[in-house]
């Protein structure tokens, strides 16, 4: 009898300190920034199994649909930009940890939709009226990305090892892929 309350009770405290080591290991706030990206991620391909698919025997018409799915997308970017950017200077170690799970295969995604805008430019230059749809497209996203990464970035402790190096890989890559894509839209030359 005293030894069942004993083990019920030893079982109650380890009980007890798993629950709140798992809630240490990660907050509220750093898992919802977290989900946050994974619906970023949702979106991105949205956006990009449409575009895979459009040329511009398609139209207007599906080039605007393409840029509602757009318009989700940003909507998960601003999101995100709002809920990562409540999360500044709580983050441990292990958050550091579950954070970098979480951006990087995000990472070429997102470099490949902007490569996929770009290998698109002929077919949206044979589209009356998509390029200034597009090159706006890419600016909004190009300026919710600077928030949201920059946010993400000063989530980061400087104990942690990688987390700040590695970021900033992350960001030189994104900055390239819309800076690409920005100057490809910014003119209407086909480059074979
Ligand atoms: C993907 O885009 C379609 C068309 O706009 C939309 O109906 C659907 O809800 C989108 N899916 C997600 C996950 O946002
Ligand atoms: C025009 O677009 C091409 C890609 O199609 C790009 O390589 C070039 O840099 C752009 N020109 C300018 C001046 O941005």
């Amino acid at each position: 009898m005293r030894f069942t309350s004993l083990f019920a009770t030893a079982f109650c405290v380890l009980f007890v300190n798993a629950a709140s080591l798992t809630k240490r290991a990660v907050s509220d706030q750093v898992q919802l920034c977290r989900n946050d990206i994974d619906a970023i991620s949702v979106e991105i391909k949205n956006v990009t199994d449409a575009l895979s698919v459009y040329t511009s025997a398609d139209g207007i018409s599906v080039a605007v649909e393409i840029h509602v799915r757009e318009q989700l997308l940003e909507v998960a970017l601003k999101k995100a930009g709002v809920d990562c950017c409540t999360a500044i200077g709580k983050v441990t170690d292990e958050e550091a940890d579950a954070m970098l799970t979480t951006v990087t295969p995000v990472i070429p995604q997102a470099t490949s939709a902007l490569s996929l805008i770009v290998a698109k430019k002929p077919e949206m230059v044979a589209t009356m009226f998509a390029m200034g749809i597009v090159r706006e497209d890419i600016k909004n996203l190009n300026s919710q990305t600077v928030t949201l990464y920059t946010c993400i970035r000063d989530i980061g402790t400087e104990q942690h090892p990688t987390y700040i190096p590695t970021i900033n890989d992350f960001i030189s890559q994104l900055d390239n892929s819309f800076a690409t894509s920005s100057a490809a839209y910014s003119n209407r030359t086909i480059t074979p």
